[in-house]
């Protein structure tokens, strides 16, 4: 399987939408192999969006980014990574349809509800950020004969 990395921005929690969010990725079949609830400091927040350093908005989403609690999350499944973009949708909430996560709970581009990574590689990369390998859980399934 391949493993994909989720985080609930800040606001997801306040709304109490995390439990809808949550039950979306679950109901999928994607596997929870690690989830915790974390409020993220500045310079981990810039490593993890390392790639937009150099964009306008990069401040902004540092500082949004570490404005509240957040819930960091590793998930696995056969192509884990495209199909939690898939679930997510679009960056920009006017573009996201619903029945997607962006396109039900958000409004604008900066507070889009849920950070899914990009690729496999960055998926790992932003695995190895915010969990260490014994947050991590492997487990039996038996429902992985009926998802797969
Ligand atoms: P993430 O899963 O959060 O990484 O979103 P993404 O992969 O769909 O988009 P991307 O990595 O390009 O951008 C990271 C985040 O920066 C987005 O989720 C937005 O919140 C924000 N962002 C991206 N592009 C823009 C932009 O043009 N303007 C503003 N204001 N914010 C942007
Ligand atoms: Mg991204």
């Amino acid at each position: 399987y391949q493993r994909t990395f989720a985080m609930l921005k800040p606001g997801v929690l306040q709304r109490r939408i995390s439990g809808d969010i949550i039950s979306r990725i679950d109901r999928k079949g994607l596997k929870i192999l690690a989830l915790k609830m974390m409020v993220i400091d500045k310079p981990l927040a810039e490593r993890h969006y390392a790639e937009h350093q150099d964009k306008p908005f990069f401040t902004e989403l540092v500082s949004y980014m570490t404005s509240g609690p957040v819930l960091a999350m590793v998930l696995a499944g056969e192509h884990a990574v495209h199909q939690l973009r898939v679930l997510c949708g679009p960056t920009n909430p006017d573009q996201a349809p619903p029945g997607t996560i962006r396109g039900d709970f958000s409004e604008i581009m900066n507070r889009n509800v849920i950070h899914a990574s990009d690729s496999p590689e960055s998926a790992e990369r932003e695995i190895g950020l915010f969990f260490t390998d014994q947050e991590i859980h492997e487990y039996e399934d038996d429902n992985d004969k009926w998802i797969y």
